[in-house]
């Protein structure tokens, strides 16, 4: 069994699939250029599962940094695709930034796994592909060519990217992972979500109201067309996306070909459905105010979840309680992150 490179391997989803490979014995490689996260997290890692990895701090657009992996790493199988960045807001007032880094990053990590016949990747997409036009529960086979915003376009056009490899070479193997809303934390409470500055996500903010960071959560809008008005979303434990992501690698390992797959619960739960349980998980009541809706944001956004236990034969196995606990645990242990 060749090695994984894990490229943001460092960020919440890329540190929580590394303890899931080094746990069910993988051998990994770790590439991060720390833009979103820190080098405490590879710590933690190590801690977590008492297993040492390679690490290379670089970032995606340096293709001689990112040859040098592969040239040192000869026996790289297969790739998990995290780096890139992901603020919704943020893509908004700087698309060029985002395109450039997403978008020419992922191009240069191709032309690398071309190069060194490295031809199998699990990449890091997003429900965000299946835009405005879409109904819920949403399925693989609906058209995704519209986003929100540069961050979802992002998504769309390397999911655009990576079927277009596979049909000018029909040696590679694709998994577009589409996740829905990742939160929670690993049981340990040592990794977990950990943003910088203001949260723009609701659940790292409503845990920083919870450790007394910030005074209250504003609820962007309760007119929705929802039970209690409020935006409804697929949450998906992060220990349950890492295990999915496992159950891809063997899955590219196996196969030949372009797989978008949805990671997600099938379930829906609203702003205050999250808030109420997060309350439960910390034992105190937390402060919130309605507040304008939020541009961009949609009412409901939920997977179907049924071609990730057919073809990965994976499916979520926690719910949104066990997410808060979990999430309230490591918020708690580490008030100031990593
Ligand atoms: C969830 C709900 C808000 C913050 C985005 C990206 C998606 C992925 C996850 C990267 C909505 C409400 C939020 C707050 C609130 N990102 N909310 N107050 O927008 O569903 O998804 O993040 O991969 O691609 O699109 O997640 O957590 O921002 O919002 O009321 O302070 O919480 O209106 O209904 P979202 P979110």
């Amino acid at each position: 069994m060749g090695k994984i490179l894990v490229t943001g391997g460092a960020g919440f989803i890329g540190s929580h699939t590394c303890v899931e490979l080094l746990d069910a014995g993988y051998e990994i490689v770790i590439l991060d250029n720390f833009s979103n996260s820190k080098p405490e997290s590879l710590n933690r890692i190590k801690k977590i599962t008492g297993k040492d990895f390679k690490f290379y701090e670089a970032d995606l657009l340096d293709l001689d940094k990112v040859n040098a992996v592969f040239d040192e790493n000869p026996d790289i199988e297969a790739v998990i695709h995290f780096a890139g960045l992901k603020a919704v807001g943020e893509s908004v007032r700087m698309p060029v930034e985002y395109y450039h880094n997403n978008i020419t990053g992922t191009l240069m990590l191709i032309k690398a796994m071309r190069e060194h016949n490295a031809k199998k990747i699990v990449f890091s997409s997003s429900a965000t592909v299946y835009g405005l036009d879409n109904e819920v529960p949403y399925v693989e086979t609906m058209p995704t060519h519209t986003s929100t915003n540069p961050y979802g376009y992002t998504k769309v056009m390397i999911e655009q990217i990576l079927n277009d490899v596979y049909v000018s070479d029909n040696d590679w193997s694709v998994a577009l992972l589409r996740y829905f809303n990742p939160i929670g934390a690993h049981k340990s409470g040592l990794i977990g979500e950990d943003p910088n500055g203001i949260p723009n996500n609701l659940f790292p903010y409503i845990a920083q109201v919870a450790v007394g960071k910030l005074p209250a959560l504003g609820v962007f809008g309760n007119d929705y067309d929802t039970p209690d008005g409020t935006g409804v979303r697929d949450y998906i434990h992060v220990v349950d996306l890492a295990k999915g992501h496992l159950c891809a690698v063997k899955y590219v390992m196996e196969n030949k070909g372009v797989e978008a797959i949805n990671l997600g619960t099938g379930k829906g739960s609203s702003v205050l459905d999250v808030l109420h349980a997060f309350e439960k998980a910390c034992g105190k009541e937390l402060p919130y105010v309605i507040k304008p809706r939020r541009a961009g944001d949609i009412a409901w956004s939920y997977a179907k979840p049924d071609k990730a236990k057919k073809l990965l034969n994976w499916e979520a196995q926690y719910g949104i309680d066990e997410m808060c606990a979990d999430g309230w645990n490591f918020a708690k242990n580490n008030p100031n992150g990593l």
